[in-house]
């Protein structure tokens, strides 16, 4: 840790995106950025200490200017470390084969129904060293931190059996205590079934709930517990089964909800408690009044729909509903090779009618509440973790203006410059 605090200083914007600690912003709320202009913040310890007019700060920090790592911004904009609440971090191979298959008119379903898909990235994923996932996702990361983002979280699913789901969840644990970018792990045991179980599908979900959750909770592998609930894949009633079972040993339930075809995921998330549902790009009308209701963050995954050539989540009936929206990359080597969190962001916008203002909350405060971490991290203000990102843009909407470009200036996670 810098034994100096650092001073930020003199910012265009600061962009704070306060005031949504106790509960994800929705509505209107996510236009609301807080923007201090000349704006200025103080980090030691770790932690975001004070943060204001450069006036302010200066005056309030007077004898003490000439300790710190004074780093001026005039010209930039600084705002809180992007946080990415849905990747696939971990796996081995890439799948640039289905891609060419993709471009000549195969689906993703039916790669993946003929062996390929996750089927692929799973044998290659078992045949990999614990090292070699290891070094591969520490390369991911380094990329992640050079577009601005501070934590991700990271989905098993590559394994789907025990031993290599547990393989997949300690090279997470170990790359947490590795890199400066935080990792927050969710078991997806449930993210296919595999080929052999293909005839008996609920042997397979049995497998899950007797076999690997108790294990799971035992080695204190992951915080939450997801399933791709799918046409195809798990149905809603097994989906219902793996997430009740995952809620006894204190796993939160996820779902990657109504990607492909409509199926009740987004309802789903609702009846059990879900801290959020993923993708969502069929969901129902219904779904997301539930959603709503309940303050599901509904995690919106452009970056997919683009990658997939499909259509687009309906960004803006669902806030417009209430849904508190979250960003991700859902970064993973078949259905969204990327880790630009900023160019989901300009998708964001460009492709679902998000205002810059939304999509800024969406991968901050919101993308927080979807790793159960607002109180930690998602906005600059007082106590909070000292994870902040300076860009080299006069004003916020730039970052959507100039799309598909990297603005990141300065990365400081935890109170420690890591990007210069
Ligand atoms: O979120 N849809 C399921 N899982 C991932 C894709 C994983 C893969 O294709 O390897 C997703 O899109
Ligand atoms: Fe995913």
């Amino acid at each position: 840790m810098n034994a100096r605090p650092i001073f930020i200083r003199n910012a265009n914007q600061v962009i704070t995106v306060s005031g949504g600690t106790d509960a994800p912003l929705s509505k209107e709320r996510m236009r609301e950025l807080h923007i201090i202009p000349h704006g200025s913040v103080w980090m030691e310890d770790g932690r975001i200490q004070a943060v204001g007019t450069d006036e302010e700060l200066a005056e309030a920090y007077s004898s003490r200017l000439q300790e710190a790592k004074q780093i001026d911004a005039s010209g930039k904009i600084v705002m809180p470390g992007l946080v990415d609440p849905h990747t696939h971090l971990v796996h081995a191979g890439t799948r640039e084969d289905e891609f060419n298959m993709r471009l000549k008119g195969s689906t993703y379903m039916e790669i993946m129904n003929s062996g390929g898909g996750i089927h692929a990235s799973t044998s290659k994923t078992r045949s990999a060293s614990p090292d070699h996932l290891f070094h591969k996702a520490m390369k991911h990361l380094d990329s992640f931190l050079l577009h601005g983002v501070t934590t991700v979280e990271a989905k098993s699913g590559y394994g789907l059996d025990w031993e290599n789901e547990r393989k997949q969840l300690q090279v997470a644990l170990r790359l947490q205590e590795s890199h400066p970018v935080d990792v927050v792990s969710t078991f997806m045991g449930a993210h296919a079934i595999p080929l052999q179980y293909k005839e008996n599908p609920d042997a397979f979900v049995d497998y899950i709930i007797q076999e690997m959750l108790p294990k799971v909770k035992e080695e204190n592998l992951a915080e939450f517990n997801d399933v791709f609930c799918e046409e195809g894949v798990f149905t809603p009633e097994q989906t219902k089964r793996i997430l009740e079972a995952g809620k006894k040993y204190g796993l939160i339930p996820k779902i990657h909800a109504d990607e492909i075809e409509p199926y009740k995921g987004a309802e789903l998330a609702a009846e059990t408690g879900a801290i959020s549902a993923d993708h969502l790009l069929k969901a129902s009308d219904e779904g997301i009044a539930k959603m709503a209701e309940k303050n599901i963050v509904g995690v919106l995954l452009p970056g997919t729909a683009f990658f997939l050539m499909a259509e687009f989540a309906r960004a803006r009936r669902m806030i417009d509903s209430g849904v508190p929206v979250a960003l991700a990359t859902d970064f993973n080597p078949g259905s969204s090779p990327t880790t630009s969190l900023p160019f989901i962001m300009n998708l964001a916008c460009l492709k679902m009618g998000m205002s810059p203002e939304e999509a800024i909350a969406a991968c901050t405060i919101n993308a927080a509440h979807a790793l159960n971490r607002a109180s930690e991290i998602g906005s600059l203000e007082k106590g909070k973790k000292a994870d902040a990102v300076i860009l080299d843009v006069p004003n916020y909407v730039m970052l959507q203006y100039h799309y598909g470009m990297n603005h990141t200036h300065t990365v400081i996670k935890a109170g420690r410059i890591v990007v210069d």
